[in-house]
């Protein structure tokens, strides 16, 4: 459905794309409110996600304690506890079991007949149930687009974020207490900006782009 965006709202959006570099130094005293937080994790969530099972989970890291806590997890990595939050983006690898109350929503406000949500419900878990890679494959896909809209959102709120995948998983698990069902895709810091980000660049189109087939 067309929703007519106009050339200024497609500007602004390529701007926050282009703008949103990964910032590794923040003001230390600077405090996001958590109702903006909150704002920005409300927009990670209307990412799309397969079989619509929302496969992510955010653990918000905002005491310092905590934080300092992490730090070391993360190879020392400064930012952590200079970031307003460290958001770390779970992966559900156990998502087939939201399917259930998910598609009974969708019956009960009539966009599913019962039907078909035994039959999706059936395909699900049985994708699930295959084993293999699969579950964790799904995990890190699906959570990987909410964070990446949720670095967007925070550029929108002119904050800025870095992508971590420098720590240590399985002492972030046990560290942090995280639950046998979700498995850490990544951790962004989010924070007001001390420093830019170093420059990026990237490759041309015509080197990651192949048309129909290799
Ligand atoms: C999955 C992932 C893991 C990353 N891990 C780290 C990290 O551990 N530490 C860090 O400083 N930057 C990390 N980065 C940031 C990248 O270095 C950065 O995105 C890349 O150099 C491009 O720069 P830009 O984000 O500023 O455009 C990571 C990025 C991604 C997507």
């Amino acid at each position: 459905m067309s929703i007519n965006v106009s050339e200024q709202e497609k500007k602004a959006l390529y701007h926050l794309m282009e703008e949103r570099h990964s910032v590794k130094q923040y003001q230390p005293d600077y405090k996001i409110s958590r109702a903006e937080l909150e704002e920005m994790l409300q927009a990670a969530t209307t990412a799309p996600s397969a079989w619509n099972l929302q496969h992510w989970r955010f653990l918000v890291i905002e005491d310092q304690k905590k934080k300092e806590e992490l730090l070391p997890i993360a190879y020392y990595q400064q930012q952590i506890v200079d970031a307003s939050f460290v958001i770390a983006v779970l992966g559900d690898v156990e998502a087939n079991k939201e399917a259930e109350g998910i598609y009974q929503e969708a019956v009960e406000e009539g966009f599913m007949s019962e039907e078909i949500k035994d039959t999706l419900v059936g395909q699900i878990n049985g994708a699930y149930e295959r084993g293999g890679s699969f579950a964790r494959d799904a995990a890190f896909l699906n959570a990987s687009l909410a964070a990446m809209q949720f670095m967007l959102a925070a550029k929108a709120m002119d904050y800025d974020t870095c992508p971590i995948g420098g720590f240590k998983r399985e002492e972030f698990i046990d560290q942090f207490h995280v639950p046998d069902r979700f498995t850490p895709i990544m951790l962004m810091t989010v924070g007001k900006a001390a420093k830019e980000a170093y420059p990026s660049s990237r490759k041309a189109l015509e080197n990651v782009v192949t048309y129909n087939s290799f």
